[in-house]
């Protein structure tokens, strides 16, 4: 039995829910795995004397991983460099329709990381994320509209799109759950 602790950072909720599919399956395949918000005052230190691996998972906003995950491993570096770590991002990059432009935006995804992170990720997953148009303001609407549009990704502006394929989570999850 593995002791995961899971840590996210999200602004419209999806990698939220990411990180509570990793967490239900990690726990139905028989680990203890503690879930947390990078962004609460209440979110626990990642010490080794109550976890063996570390789990982070953010979202991308405006070309940037969320700020609260940047400010929870630099304040955490040294624990979390003494622990097995690994990392998903959430964005619309990974749901390109164009293959090439999805390479493209991934490995812009992981470079930020390197360059951002005080610790090595070295090979973040990178999942699909939502676009939900009910929870943005209207200066996001307006540019995440056009975006996407533009990308090919939606067609209707009047509702909100999910994008995460499952399957690779779950996959995700059971090989942490194998390590
Ligand atoms: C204002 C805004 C800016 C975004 N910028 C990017 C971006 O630069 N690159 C990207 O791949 N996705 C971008 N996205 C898409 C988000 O990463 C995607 O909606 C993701 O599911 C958000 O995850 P969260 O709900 O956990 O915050 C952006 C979304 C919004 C609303």
């Amino acid at each position: 039995m593995t002791r995961f602790l899971l840590t996210f950072a999200t602004r419209e909720g999806q990698t939220e829910a990411i990180a509570q599919r990793v967490t239900e399956r990690l726990r139905a395949a028989g680990h203890e795995a503690t879930l947390q918000n990078a962004g609460d005052k209440t979110a626990v230190a990642p010490a080794p004397a109550r976890f063996d691996r570390l789990v982070f998972g953010a979202s991308v906003h405006v070309g940037r991983i969320e700020k609260e995950m940047l400010s929870f491993v630099k304040r955490h570096a040294d624990l979390i460099d003494s622990l097995p770590h690994d990392i998903f991002l959430v964005s619309l990059g990974a749901a390109e329709v164009d293959p090439m432009v999805k390479t493209d935006r991934i490995a812009e995804a992981q470079a930020r990381l390197d360059a951002d992170l005080p610790v090595p990720f070295p090979e973040a997953q990178v999942f699909a994320g939502a676009l939900r148009f009910s929870r943005l303001n209207w200066v996001e609407r307006f540019i995440m509209k056009r975006i996407a549009t533009q990308g090919g990704l939606i067609t209707d502006t009047t509702r909100d799109y999910e994008f995460t394929d499952w399957d690779r989570v779950d996959a995700y999850a059971d090989r942490l759950a194998a390590l």
